[in-house]
């Protein structure tokens, strides 16, 4: 079996970094940050497969990475929170790459409503999505992963909420992701007799489509109090979808094969 735990202590950086001939699935990445690690994993060589319930985004975004690099990408309807939805995009992927050999949990929604308001249907929306929306992705990856016998690496997208608490309104989301901390570290132990890694990356705020069309959805006076809290940063600047991408790109890569079952802070320094 192939392992992604290989030793690589005498291969040259440059080909450490090189993700040529291997197959990568991003979900949510028709847009915000899971488009970004979809530009770095096809910039670095791998073919990419765009998952996302915005059919014509995930499709224009893979037709944009296409353009831009020589690998393979396509994108597919998929919605993370319906395993047989995330069964027929791995499958896609499967058929039109030859196999899986990363999978970037990336999907995922933030409503921010105060506790004592939020209704049943919110939360389990929201596990639906950033918890077992994470389970059915990984699920689904490893099993490609060990029916090819070639291992592979699973990331998950949590976030800094997965860490600490954050601005009000967030109570669902900050327990999906710490959910998303526990199954990183209890399937990196499942899976690591499978070869597989598992790793999770965890962003500071970072602009997206999605949040900023969240703040703008909010009263000013609450985005803003909100915006305080989650934009404090030690580094002068607040982040970047690539600054986030660019994490992902090494704990996909083979510079990172030590690592797993752990959740990288990519964080700005907001959590110390
Ligand atoms: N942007 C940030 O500041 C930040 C910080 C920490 C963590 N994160 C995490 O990063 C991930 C991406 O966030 P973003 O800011 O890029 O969001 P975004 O809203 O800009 O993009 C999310 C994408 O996921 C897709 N999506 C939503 N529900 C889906 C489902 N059920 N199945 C498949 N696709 C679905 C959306 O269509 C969209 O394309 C999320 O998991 C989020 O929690 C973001």
């Amino acid at each position: 079996m192939t392992s992604a735990f290989a030793d690589v202590s005498t291969v040259p950086v440059t080909d450490l970094l090189s993700l040529a001939g291997r197959r990568a699935v991003v979900t949510g990445g028709a847009q915000g940050l899971g488009k970004a690690i979809a530009v770095r994993l096809a910039e670095a060589g791998a073919d990419v497969l765009i998952g996302d319930v915005n059919e014509d985004r995930a499709r224009a975004a893979a037709a944009e990475i296409a353009e831009r690099f020589p690998v393979r990408a396509a994108g597919v309807v998929m919605d993370v929170t319906d395993s047989g939805s995330v069964r027929s995009a791995a499958a896609a992927a499967a058929e039109e790459f030859g196999g899986i050999d990363i999978w970037v949990n990336n999907a995922g929604i933030f409503p921010s409503v105060p506790v004592l308001e939020t209704p049943d249907s919110t939360w389990d929306q929201v596990f639906a999505v950033n918890a077992r929306g994470v389970f059915n992705g990984s699920r689904e990856a490893a099993r490609h992963m060990t029916g090819a016998n070639r291992g592979g690496i699973i990331i998950n997208i949590a976030s800094t909420a997965g860490f600490t608490g954050t601005a009000p309104g967030l109570s669902a989301y900050v327990g999906s992701k710490h959910a998303v901390r526990g199954m990183t570290k209890q399937m990196a132990l499942e899976f690591a007799p499978l070869g597989i890694r598992v790793l999770g990356v965890a962003p500071t705020f970072v602009p997206t489509e999605g949040n900023m069309a969240a703040a703008a959805a909010q009263p000013p006076a609450e985005s803003g109090k909100a915006m305080a809290v989650m934009t404090n940063s030690l580094i002068g600047r607040i982040g970047t979808p690539d600054d986030i991408a660019r994490v992902v790109l090494f704990c996909a890569s083979d510079l990172s094969t030590i690592m797993t079952g752990s959740t990288l802070l990519a964080d700005a320094g907001q959590t110390i």
